[in-house]
């Protein structure tokens, strides 16, 4: 089950963390994976991660929130490994993401949580959903946050704004595309590892029931599910890998 050879993927900011951890699982079930990310360095090591322990992968650097470069970049993977099958829009936290409540944002701040959280779904899935239709079989699959689901009141307005609206666009998505064999799903991810220092992830685990931060591992199984034949039936759905933060 589960199982993803020949079938080509590409992910997102996947240079580290959760998108390097999807990667990695896509890699493990056989796909073979362009790893893209802004930071060329990262993208290489990942994509070398994959290939010593045995899987297929490429390098892809490029902004997702370029329109003419995801364009380029989408054409040189699908050069290198072939058309894409799997999309994870994955990257999602602006360089320098700050913190803080609407009312202290700059406007001048705002536009960069949309371009990425938005724009750059709407960009990548642009650039692959034409060729995943014309072959009928095709997954788009998005990494989202609780934070566009439920208001938190954190300082994450303008991110949680941009989550809400990939969540929506890919529900929209799912229905325009059902008919050609191609699925769209969301992930809303809680707060994973990565979230803040080993005393702040230590904090923020007692909050959750399961008792513990989302792993890299964690994500990258539940977009291993998400991108299989088996889960062609499932499309349209934003599930919660949140280790029951938020239940539905
Ligand atoms: N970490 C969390 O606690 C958490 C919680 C909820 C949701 N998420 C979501 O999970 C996803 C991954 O989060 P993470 O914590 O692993 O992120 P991260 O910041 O650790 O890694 C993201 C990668 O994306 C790359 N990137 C940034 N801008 C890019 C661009 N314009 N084009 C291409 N690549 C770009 C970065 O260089 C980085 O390597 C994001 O969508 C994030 O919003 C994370």
């Amino acid at each position: 089950m589960f199982e993803l050879t020949d079938r080509v993927a590409l992910v997102t900011g996947a240079g580290r963390n959760a998108g390097a951890g999807i990667a990695r699982l896509l890699a493990r079930q056989g796909a073979r994976v362009a790893v893209n990310d802004l930071l060329p360095e990262r993208a290489a090591a990942t994509a070398a991660a994959i290939e010593s322990a045995g899987g297929v992968a490429c390098a892809a650097a490029f902004d997702v929130t370029d329109a003419d470069a995801v364009r380029a970049g989408a054409a040189s993977v699908e050069r290198a490994l072939g058309p894409v099958d799997v999309l994870v829009n994955n990257a999602g936290v602006p360089v320098g993401m700050t913190v803080a409540r609407f009312r202290d944002l700059d406007p001048g701040e705002w536009r960069r949580y949309v371009d990425l959280n938005l724009y750059g779904v709407l960009h990548c899935t642009r650039a692959v959903i034409d060729g995943m239709c014309a072959r009928g079989h095709g997954r788009v699959i998005t990494i989202a946050s609780v934070a566009g689901q439920l208001g938190l009141g954190l300082g994450v307005s303008l991110y949680g704004a941009a989550k809400g609206g990939a969540i929506a666009f890919m529900r929209h998505l799912a229905l325009e595309v059902a008919r050609h064999g191609v699925t769209a799903n969301t992930l809303a991810l809680g707060m994973l590892e990565n979230a803040g220092d080993a005393a702040v992830v230590a904090e923020l685990a007692k909050t959750i029931p399961v008792g513990r931060c989302g792993t890299p591992e964690d994500v990258g199984a539940a977009v291993v599910f998400l991108a299989s034949d088996e889960a062609g039936w499932i499309t349209g759905q934003t599930l919660g890998v949140n280790g029951g933060s938020h239940t539905s």
